[in-house]
This record gives structure tokens, C-alpha cells and sequence, in this order.
């Protein structure tokens, strides 16, 4: 089951109330690109597509985590039924399953791993999931970046960046590229998409709200926006 996009884009509204930072745009242009590339291969759904890349980082409501925005996405979006939702927040991160993909701290829990692991070994990929992790490493908070920039910086600030899951962000970015039969930075609008919704029709994310509120509406005592801490940076792919 997934939310109406006028209920995804209030979730990521809320959530980046609770947390502020880049990754409410970079997951609008996640979005859009899905939503452009699902259009163009013709046999995927643009507006699943859609949702599914506005809320692939959601788990990034509850704080600034690294492995730990998979689990609280996941939880987070099973919650409230979304499991369509839910099963994205934990494959974007992992090309091959494996949790030798994940480029970050192993921040969770003993638990939280346990239920990563177990979600994820019980899924067998399908064309969403694959797209989603494609536009993970298309997508900026400014608009759409080229992938092997994207990859180089995150090489820089990690210090790594695992030649596996470089090779498969370009085999994916090939293989979209075929099945829409056009070079895929015109497809995903490269040149002139910015997510903050000029000529959009969307509003400008609200400033954050008093403390008191967004920590009921967090749901956990996690709320950056109230806490002032560490901001999140762009998040790695
Ligand atoms: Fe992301």
C-alpha cells in the first residue's frame, strides 16, 4: 500500500520540520526523476515511481543517522501501512543486499540491524527498487547531478566508495537508459529541474514550528529542528 502524492509530500513536509537539511529537496529530485524515467519506459507506474522517491529517506525525520534512517523509514512508513513505502526505505541503500553496501556508520541498534537484515534477505528486487537506487545517486538537493560527480564526492567525504555498487549505479543507469530508448539526463530534465518548486505550484518548505508540537509530531525525542544539532548533509547513496 502507498500514500496519495499529495500525502507523501506532506510526509516529507512534516518530516523535514522535524529535521531540516538537504534531503528534503534531494528526495523531491529523487522523485521527479523517477516519476520522469517510469514515464518514459512506458511499463512502470510514474506516479508509484513518484512516491516511492519522496519517501525512500524518510526515515531522516527521526535525526541524523546514517544506517539508522533505513530502519526508522522502514518502521516509520510500516506504521502507518505504507508497506510499498516501507520496503523502499531499505532497498535504496543495498544494490546487491548485502550489508557490505552500505557506505556510513553502523549506527543502529542490535535490533535494527536484526530487522534490516531479515527484511531485506526476504525481498527479491523488482524494477522500483532498482529505479529508486538509480535516482538515489541522480538525485541532489539542487537539482539532478551526474552520477559519477555524485559517486566522486561521496568517495571524497567517505574515503570509499565500494567499485561493486559504482559499477552497478552505472549498469542501472544503462539499463534505464535503454529501456527509455533516450539519453536519461534528458529524460530527468538534467539542465533545468530544480526541486524547490518554482513554476511548480509547490509551497516553499514552512519554516519549523515551536519545540513542544514537533516533538509530538516527531515521535521520538530526536527533533533536530528543536535541538539545533548537527545538520544532515546531503545523504550518500
Ligand atoms: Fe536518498
Amino acid at each position: 500500500m502507498l500514500p496519495t502524492r499529495e500525502r507523501a509530500e506532506a510526509l516529507l513536509e512534516e518530516a523535514e520540520a522535524c529535521n531540516p537539511g538537504p534531503w528534503g529537496n534531494h528526495s523531491r529530485t529523487a522523485a521527479h526523476c523517477a516519476e520522469k524515467i517510469a514515464q518514459a519506459c512506458g511499463n512502470l507506474d510514474p506516479d508509484k515511481a513518484y512516491i516511492l522517491g519522496l519517501l525512500h529517506d524518510i526515515g531522516r525525520k527521526f535525526g541524523v543517522r546514517h544506517l539508522g534512517h533505513v530502519s526508522d523509514g522502514y518502521s516509520y512508513m510500516m506504521s502507518l501501512g505504507y508497506d510499498e513505502a516501507a520496503r523502499i526505505c531499505l532497498t535504496h541503500s543495498f544494490h546487491s543486499q548485502s550489508m557490505e553496501d552500505y557506505i556510513g556508520k553502523f549506527d543502529t541498534t542490535d535490533q535494527e540491524l536484526a530487522l534490516i537484515q531479515d527484511r531485506l534477505a526476504a525481498i527479491t528486487m523488482d524494477e522500483y527498487d532498482r529505479l529508486i537506487q538509480l535516482c538515489d545517486s541522480l538525485a541532489g538537493a539542487d537539482g539532478v547531478l551526474d552520477m559519477e560527480t555524485r559517486m566522486e564526492d561521496v568517495r571524497r567525504r567517505y574515503g570509499s566508495y565500494p567499485q561493486d555498487k559504482w559499477n552497478r549505479n552505472l549498469e542501472l543507469k544503462r539499463y534505464f537508459e535503454e529501456k527509455a530508448g533516450r539519453n536519461l539526463y534528458l529524460v530527468v530534465e538534467k539542465e533545468t529541474f530544480h526541486p524547490s518548486g518554482e513554476g511548480t505550484g509547490r509551497k516553499p518548505a514552512q519554516p519549523p514550528k515551536e519545540e513542544k508540537k514537533l516533538e509530538k509530531e516527531c515521535g521520538k525525542n530526536k527533533c533536530h529542528a528543536a535541538s539545533g544539532s548537527e545538520k544532515d548533509p546531503l545523504p550518500k547513496l
